[in-house]
């Protein structure tokens, strides 16, 4: 196979497992301008599926998405196909069946025997190895993983899955026609969840600790990353849309595929939710209730206090630093002094950006922690993180503080690396180590990040913004207070907090 365009539009492309996947993977190739053969082992449900992708091929056309013409001639290259044998002409064929590896295998190895040496052969597994289930074939190299994102028709990314036995040109080949279909695929390498499932896993996990460590609510951590983080839904609505269940099986696969590294430990109460059959929005209960008449909880916010009126900056606030324009804007009198990374208030006390650390190991000193922001400018939002022994005026000082700039104020508990900063660290971490094993390149792990999860950034865009010594610090930070090897930073995070430090020390010198 040395070809490494698109597959021609004239040529079939069959789909096998005509399920959810397979519908709107086949919808995708047909409306691209492809003969399609659909096939399912359950009687009557390629029919079925058939029936379901003309009606809403119907709809696109009803909405002015398709023509008449467009819709009739689409319709017209769909066929059913009785048998594996009926799909002897593919050039591609996408299976979306059971996940489930022997069921996988058998039926590749099946449909070896009927098509042509040169066809694609791709699974949209989500959790299987590309590898393994390409074990049993006669020509391996052909075996490629196309994993689309439900639903296939509207989310645009495709992860490209190369196995060790997949040729350069297979992948190549693959890729070329997801972009010709209209979409967007990434390249990457065959580890357990693909580049998706792997990195998103600590967006969840966190959010779950920090709940079991009493840090918040799940409507307060919710709130924090969306209005502070940038996210478009929080962990735990997002999670209740996906179903726990769900949710939580990709979360124990990943672990388990990565040999129970600790980095993935599925969550006790994620556990207990499922156990007790609250799986989200489809059961009606999950993190939230969702009766008709069932109500969000309020997100704790603090009372309206006066701003201070006056602040001083010590140094530089690295990624915070935007605060002090948008202060003096505010009309709050903004000094500075050289040396340092916070700012003091009018009492004394300390506002210090997350770092990893805990307010109360701070003795004798007022402390408060704000959380990592997206974009201050942008955030409405910001979490304060106090000691008991934070005095009632420093608290109130940085709440007007920040209130004076139009932020909604909220105090989580006294965690280490508060909500945004602990997960948006820990992203960076896995997506650094991804590009370090060769998962991926850094842009397709931030494409895939921003699509597939609708990131507000990739993590490595995420990455050089903050700069690695702050991600490496956050990171230490925190495995040096929870060291079980979880919030160690990898190698790849390490490297570049040397680097950046080496370049700064040059810098200095010249
Ligand atoms: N649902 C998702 O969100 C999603 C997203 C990405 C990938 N995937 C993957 O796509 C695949 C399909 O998932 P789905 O949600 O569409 O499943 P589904 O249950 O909706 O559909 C599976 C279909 O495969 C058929 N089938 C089962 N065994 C078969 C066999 N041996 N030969 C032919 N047909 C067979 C079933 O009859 C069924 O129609 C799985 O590998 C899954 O991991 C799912």
């Amino acid at each position: 196979m040395t070809d490494t365009k698109a597959i021609e539009r004239s040529r079939t492309v069959a789909v096998v497992g005509t399920g959810t996947m397979g519908q709107g993977i086949a919808q995708v190739a047909l409306v691209a301008g492809h003969p399609v053969r659909l096939y399912d082992a359950g009687p009557g449900r390629a029919q079925q599926a058939a029936a379901a992708i003309t009606a809403r091929l119907d709809r696109l056309a009803e909405k002015g998405r398709l023509t008449a013409e467009e819709r009739d001639a689409a319709a017209g290259r769909l066929h059913v196909a009785e048998t594996l044998g009926d799909l002897a002409d593919a050039a591609l064929v996408i299976e979306a069946i059971v996940e489930q590896l022997a069921v996988k295998q058998e039926l590749f190895a099946e449909l070896e025997k009927t098509v042509a040496d040169d066809c694609l052969l791709a699974t949209n597994t989500s959790s299987l190895s590309v590898t393994a289930i390409a074990g049993a074939l006669r020509v391996p190299g052909r075996f490629v993983g196309l994993h689309f994102f439900n639903p296939a028709p509207l989310l645009p990314l495709v992860e490209v899955v190369s196995g060790f036995a997949t040729d350069e040109t297979a992948a190549t080949r693959a890729y070329a026609t997801a972009k010709e279909w209209g979409k967007t695929p990434v390249r990457c390498a065959d580890t357990p969840g693909f580049i998706v499932n792997r990195i998103a896993r600590p967006f969840y996990a966190e959010a779950l600790r920090l709940y079991e460590e009493r840090a918040a609510d799940p409507a307060t951590i919710d709130a924090v990353l969306r209005e502070c983080g940038g996210f478009r839904m929080g962990p735990f609505e997002l999670t209740d849309l996906i179903g726990q269940d769900v949710n939580e099986a990709v979360t124990r696969s990943v672990w388990e595929a990565f040999h129970q590294d600790a980095k993935f430990t599925p969550s006790l109460a994620q556990r207990r939710l499922v156990e007790s059959g609250r799986l989200g929005r489809k059961t009606g209960q999950g993190w939230y209730a969702y009766g008709e008449d069932a109500e969000r909880p309020a997100v704790p916010t603090e009372a309206p206090a006066p701003a201070p009126a006056a602040v001083t900056v010590h140094g530089h606030l690295g990624h915070a630093e935007p605060l002090v324009a948008m202060i003096e804007q505010a009309g709050i009198t903004v000094r500075r002094r050289k040396r340092g990374n916070y700012l003091t208030l009018p009492s004394g006390g300390h506002l210090t950006l997350a770092d990893g650390e805990a307010v109360f190991e701070y003795e004798g000193e007022e402390i408060i922690y704000f959380d990592l922001a997206h974009d201050y400018r942008t955030a409405t939002r910001i979490a304060l993180a106090t000691a008991p022994t934070t005095s009632a005026e420093t608290l109130q000082e940085a709440v007007g503080l920040f209130q004076a700039l139009g932020k909604d104020v909220t105090v989580i508990g006294d965690v280490p690396g508060m909500i945004v900063a602990r997960t948006v660290a820990m992203l960076v971490d896995l997506a650094v180590d991804a590009v370090e094993r060769g998962v991926a390149s850094a842009e397709d792990i931030d494409t895939a990040m921003r699509l597939g999860v609708n990131y507000p950034a990739g993590p490595l865009e995420w990455g050089a913004l903050l700069g690695y010594e702050y991600v490496a610090d956050v990171l230490r930070a925190l495995h040096e207070r929870y060291p079980t090897g979880r919030y160690a930073p990898c190698l790849g995070v390490a490297r570049k907090d040397h680097e950046e430090r080496a370049a700064m020390k040059d810098q200095d010198s010249r």
